[in-house]
């Protein structure tokens, strides 16, 4: 049977851990979807047209590393403004979201747009202060060089860029359940989604 959990949120508000979690719990697969517009993205600066590159995405585009650093987010980001590139890509993700045995999706639109009707919603969120530090550190300890008041003005540039777009901009859905993360570990934030979801079903 198929059973789609949505989660949405701004950049490093704690949603890849999050959403891994609450996969492994319930043994559903999980898609990434921000690495869909990352490897988009990368595929920008590399010199491929955004709308092209979307459309010719293959599953072996997204198992690259180097979709992680700072430069192919923000790529990510420009690319994902672009109506026809986010249309390239909503089939990939609806087919996944209902596929048998349960699916987790991550990414900005899940509950608007990508699965409206999914099974249960959670927006999961935290300051950007929060999210700067938890990237800064993230960062630092691949051996990245950068400091935090960089990180927080990129993480600001995103939040700004994703939230004001006219194609599904990046915002909580009506019935979604909000997680706020600022002032949890991890162990709480997986806790009090995995609780969202039974109690949403
Ligand atoms: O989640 P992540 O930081 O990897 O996403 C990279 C970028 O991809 C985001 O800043 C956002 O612009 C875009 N994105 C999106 N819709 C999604 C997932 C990601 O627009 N469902």
């Amino acid at each position: 049977m198929a059973f789609t959990i949505a989660i949405d949120g701004p950049a490093a508000a704690g949603k890849g851990t999050v959403s891994r979690a609450v996969a492994a719990h319930f043994g559903f697969a999980h898609l990434d979807t921000g690495l869909l517009y990352r490897a988009v993205g990368a595929r920008m600066l590399a010199g491929i047209e955004p709308v092209e590159a979307a459309r010719t995405l293959r599953a072996e585009d997204l198992e690259d590393d180097a979709l992680r650093t700072p430069e192919v987010a923000q790529a990510a980001s420009k690319v994902a403004a672009i109506g026809a590139v986010r249309a390239a890509l909503v089939d990939f993700q609806r087919a996944f979201a209902r596929r048998a045995g349960g699916a987790v999706l991550d990414g900005r639109d899940i509950g608007t747009v990508i699965c409206p009707e999914a099974e249960a919603k959670l927006f999961v969120t935290a300051s950007a202060e929060v999210r700067a530090e938890r990237r800064h550190r993230e960062l630092t300890d691949k051996g990245v060089q950068t400091d935090f008041a960089t990180v927080l003005a990129d993480v600001r540039e995103r939040d700004a860029r994703d939230m004001s777009r006219a194609d599904a901009p990046l915002r909580a859905a009506e019935d979604a359940v909000e997680i706020d993360t600022s002032h949890m570990d991890i162990d709480t934030a997986v806790a009090t989604a995995i609780a969202a979801v039974e109690t949403a079903v």
